[in-house]
């Protein structure tokens, strides 16, 4: 396998229907390098993700081989009528279909990490689930995929994913909440099996938790504001954090992230946070 670039931060591309050449442009030019999108048009504009990736080499600020892109495959449940595969086909046909469009969209020939936007039911996994994990193992055993991962899932549902997996998930992407220690239980499990734990809605799913006295404290003492010191913490315990900013001065300060580190009784007061 190629060595992939290390990233440290994702640019989210949801949500921005028109403007999402431009953004993921803006972003590249401030300095993202890894991209995230799915197949999915209900959220994400995944062929204008493309375009700006194909601006962006053409102007010269980056190379194919600078980015990781990640996408996703979306089961029908997830999609609205603009469906990037025949629904009836069996799933294993769709999720090929869907890895076909993904690749055409983003003017890609690999996908750096391709990953199941969310099993198919709330509590265990379903025969479907099986399937489009297989055929993601059979598009990674083909080279056209780095890595496998899955989003939106439990920790009893990761469990048993990683019990029967022929190729092992190396990312989960969840919505991580504050009030549950940060996720830190599938956080900690993910630790344990060489999974990096992507998290969002970082700071719009913990608004209460980032108005709390002693995160401002924190924040005044490394004049950062308190949506960095979030987005640091994150990185601290060992996640890829997830941005969509729409704003090139957030889409800075989100990167200037980077050039600091949270001491560590500071990273254990915020992890604590949401407990007490
Ligand atoms: N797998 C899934 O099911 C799933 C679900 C949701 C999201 N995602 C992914 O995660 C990405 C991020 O989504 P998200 O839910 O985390 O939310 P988001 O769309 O990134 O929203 C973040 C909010 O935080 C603000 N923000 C960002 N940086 C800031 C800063 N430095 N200071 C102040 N405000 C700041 C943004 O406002 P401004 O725009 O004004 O900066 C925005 O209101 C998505 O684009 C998508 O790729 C995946």
């Amino acid at each position: 396998m190629k060595s992939r670039p290390r990233v440290r931060f994702l640019y989210g591309t949801a949500w921005k229907e028109n403007e999402t050449q431009r953004l993921t442009e803006l972003a590249l030019q401030q300095g993202f390098r890894g991209i995230d999108t799915a197949n999915q048009r209900r959220h994400y504009h995944e062929a204008a993700v493309g375009q700006a990736i194909s601006a962006a080499i053409a102007r010269g600020f980056v190379t194919r081989d600078d980015l990781f892109l990640q996408t996703k495959f979306t089961f029908q449940r997830g999609q609205d009528h603009r469906l990037p595969y025949d629904p009836a086909a069996p799933v294993s046909i769709q999720v090929e279909q869907s890895f076909a469009s993904s690749l055409k969209h983003l003017g890609t020939e690999v996908i750096d990490s391709y990953l199941m936007h969310g099993p198919s039911q709330r509590v265990g996994l379903a025969a479907d689930d099986w399937a489009a994990w297989r055929a993601m193992e059979a598009i990674h055993d083909s080279g056209r995929a780095y890595l496998l991962g899955v989003s939106n899932v439990s920790l009893e549902q990761l469990q048993l994913l990683c019990r029967e997996a022929r190729v092992q998930p190396r990312f989960v992407q969840n919505r991580c909440y504050a009030v549950q220690s940060w996720d830190r239980r599938i956080r900690e499990f993910c630790s344990a099996h060489e999974i990096v734990y992507q998290g969002f809605s970082l700071l719009t799913a913990n608004r209460e938790v980032l108005a709390r006295p002693e995160l401002i404290k924190i924040a005044k003492r490394h004049d950062r504001t308190v949506s960095q010191i979030a987005f640091r913490f994150t990185l601290d315990v060992g996640m890829l954090p997830l941005t969509g900013t729409n704003d090139a001065d957030h889409m800075r300060a989100d990167l200037d992230v980077l050039s600091f580190r949270l001491e560590p009784d500071e990273v254990e007061q915020i992890e604590q946070l949401a407990v007490r």
